[in-house]
């Protein structure tokens, strides 16, 4: 199986990437700077038949355009949408609009967009595929009890949405799409008060895309496999 994964240079991107490696699947990897990608690479150069590196970013339409231009015919058969900032855009009374703007710009607009450019190489995998997005509780309308974050929290509300019209869009084809919460995870963006490391987040993770079927796409799941209310 061939597993696309973004935002592959650290972070749980980068658990994903050496999970999957682990368990002996191709993987192809994005980053916005690979060359950079120090612990990438040095996967790569363990797993050079079943490691290919890319440079991607996902809010700039052109590298979006040459990465699809690069892969070509290939096949996907697991498309993971890992990249994703938070970015803090103040309180309500000060809030930096163009935060915000910069938020859907890489979790909703580059997601969908990256997505809609992959539909090809997800339509060629044999016995369907399947696109994972990983958004965040912190997107779940109901599950904000303490307000803010607008940022964040809309543009993975967003996500959500889109992930369900994907779901909708795509059933005939035998594609499915979902949404998961990794949990809080210690990354850059979770920090190192988090409560589960990346590799606990991403294995769990795992058993719930292998689990992964029609009934779950357009679903909400959390990381150890709860589903969470939209
Ligand atoms: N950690 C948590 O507790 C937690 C909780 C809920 C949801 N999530 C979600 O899980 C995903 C991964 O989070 P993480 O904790 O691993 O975050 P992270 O450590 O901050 O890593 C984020 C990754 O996204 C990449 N990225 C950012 N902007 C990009 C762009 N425009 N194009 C391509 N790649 C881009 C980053 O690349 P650069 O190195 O180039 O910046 C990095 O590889 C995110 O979608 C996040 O919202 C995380």
């Amino acid at each position: 199986m061939t597993y696309l994964v973004t935002g592959a240079n650290r972070g749980i991107g980068l658990e994903f990437t050496r999970e999957l490696l682990k368990r002996g699947e191709s993987v192809v990897a994005t980053a916005r700077d690979p060359e950079s990608a120090e612990e990438l690479q040095a996967l790569q150069k363990e797993n050079p038949e079943r490691l290919t590196l890319f440079s991607l970013d996902i809010a700039d339409l052109a590298s979006i355009e040459a990465f699809v231009n690069e892969i070509g015919a290939r096949a996907i058969n697991v498309l993971i949408n890992n990249a994703g900032i938070l970015e803090r855009c103040g309180a309500l009374g000060d809030i930096d609009f163009e935060v915000i703007e910069r938020s859907f710009q890489v979790n909703t607009i580059g997601t969908l967009r990256l997505t809609e450019a992959l539909l090809p190489s997800l339509r060629r995998a044999e016995g369907g595929a399947k696109i994972v997005n990983l958004s965040s509780k912190m997107g779940s309308i109901a599950e904000n009890s303490s307000g803010g974050s607008y940022a964040y929290r809309a543009s993975k509300a967003a996500l959500n949405m889109v992930t369900r019209s994907l779901a909708l869009d795509l059933a005939d084809e035998g594609i499915i799409a979902f949404v998961v919460h990794p949990g809080w995870v210690q990354t850059r963006m979770g920090g190192p008060n988090a409560l589960i490391d990346t590799e606990t987040s991403v294995t769990s993770l795992l058993d719930v895309i292998d689990g992964a079927d029609a009934s779950t796409s357009g679903s909400f799941q959390e990381w150890n496999g709860n589903t969470i209310a939209w």
